[in-house]
């Protein structure tokens, strides 16, 4: 087993030292663009600010005669755009893919020092993780990078849920973690062609009998979100929902979004400019929670004793959930000037 105070030390002599907390971020939508797509990459200066985190994607849905000029399209837009306080990550192909040297070694050689995150797909396990880590760090220590590159995982094969825990322990370059359902159900062999989002057959029949019998359709992730959020919050990570990829549902993508909002998640991904309205409105905490946990907290300064609040009671447990909504609150308020006066700050 790894020596504690080993965690904090760099993996590699002149790497930058590990963080001891992630920075404080608003992440509400990764958004995904395909960076071989000159128009698409054209656009991005203007997309940035309405985003949370711009991704460029290296991984699948990039034609595989694309995957060189995806690498250096990501690399000729982290060079031309400013991000401002917009998160600049890249997903790179898989750790068995011919790709992954490549899209390491020549993103963090050019543009290693404006690159906040890599997500990394199919991780299965904790030794994904040190052998990214371990790469990341040669390649911050020959570039002299100077602030480390986070790493985020994507939860999409069976045995990667199996080693969640494992995973969000295996290094303080842990940023969060990511459901990806579409690899996941292949994984899994579920019976599914869609990508994230519930299924009609999925469902829970009432008692009763004919046709009268009440049904609902039931949530397939709920289970894994469940552990993600567990396995993240655990080790001072951030949870995610993945795709939706049901366009034309922006309903259910909604409500799907709002479930792993209310479980603990931070944010999802929008993979179509529509998605990143709904993710605003999801992961923006509801103004009227807001005013209600602001409430608790001001007729509990110090966090401590019980009292009733509008019939219901208030204790120490409350006021940090109170906290959490509030302290969401101001940073989506520092960020975006739509919601900061809906929250009264
Ligand atoms: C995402 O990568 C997924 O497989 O859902
Ligand atoms: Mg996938």
């Amino acid at each position: 087993m790894k020596a504690p105070r080993k965690f904090f030390e760099p993996l590699a002599i002149g790497a930058p030292a590990p963080l001891r907390d992630l920075p404080a971020r608003l992440e509400r939508m990764i958004h995904f663009v395909p960076p071989h797509n000159e128009k698409v990459r054209a656009k991005v200066a203007e997309l940035a600010p309405q985003v949370d985190v711009v991704l460029g994607n290296l991984e699948d849905a990039i034609p595989i005669e694309s995957k060189e000029a995806a690498r250096e399209g990501f690399i000729a837009m982290a060079k031309a755009v400013d991000f401002g306080a917009t998160g600049l990550w890249v997903r790179v192909n898989a750790l068995n893919s011919p790709w992954l040297l490549d899209d390491l070694a020549r993103i963090v050689g050019e543009v290693g020092d404006k690159l906040d995150v890599v997500m990394v797909p199919k991780v299965e396990g904790p030794w994904d993780i040190h052998f990214i880590d371990q790469y990341l760090a040669l390649l911050e220590a020959r570039h002299r990078v100077a602030k480390p590159i986070l790493v985020h995982a994507i939860l999409e094969t069976a045995e990667g849920v199996n080693n969640v825990t494992a995973i969000a322990a295996a290094s303080p370059r842990m940023q969060g973690m990511s459901l990806g359902p579409a690899d996941l159900a292949a994984s899994r062999a579920m019976k599914t062609t869609r990508v994230g989002g519930g299924h009609p057959d999925y469902r829970v029949l009432g008692d009763g009998a004919g046709a009268a019998r009440a049904s609902a359709q039931q949530d397939p992730w709920h289970y894994t979100i469940a552990r993600m959020v567990d396995a993240c919050a655990a080790n001072g990570l951030k949870p995610f929902y993945g795709p939706f990829g049901d366009f034309s549902d922006p309903e259910a993508c909604e409500a799907q979004f709002r479930n792993a909002f209310l479980l603990g998640c931070a944010g999802a991904w929008s993979l179509h400019p529509n998605q990143i309205a709904i993710a605003k409105r999801v992961f923006s905490p509801d103004p009227a929670e807001v005013a209600f946990a602001k409430k608790i907290l001001a007729a509990m300064p110090d966090g401590s004793g019980a009292v009733m609040i509008d019939g219901k009671m208030q204790d120490d447990a409350t006021w940090k959930q109170a906290r959490v909504i509030v302290d969401l609150a101001r940073q989506v308020a520092a960020k975006d000037k739509d919601f900061a006066p809906l929250y009264g700050f």
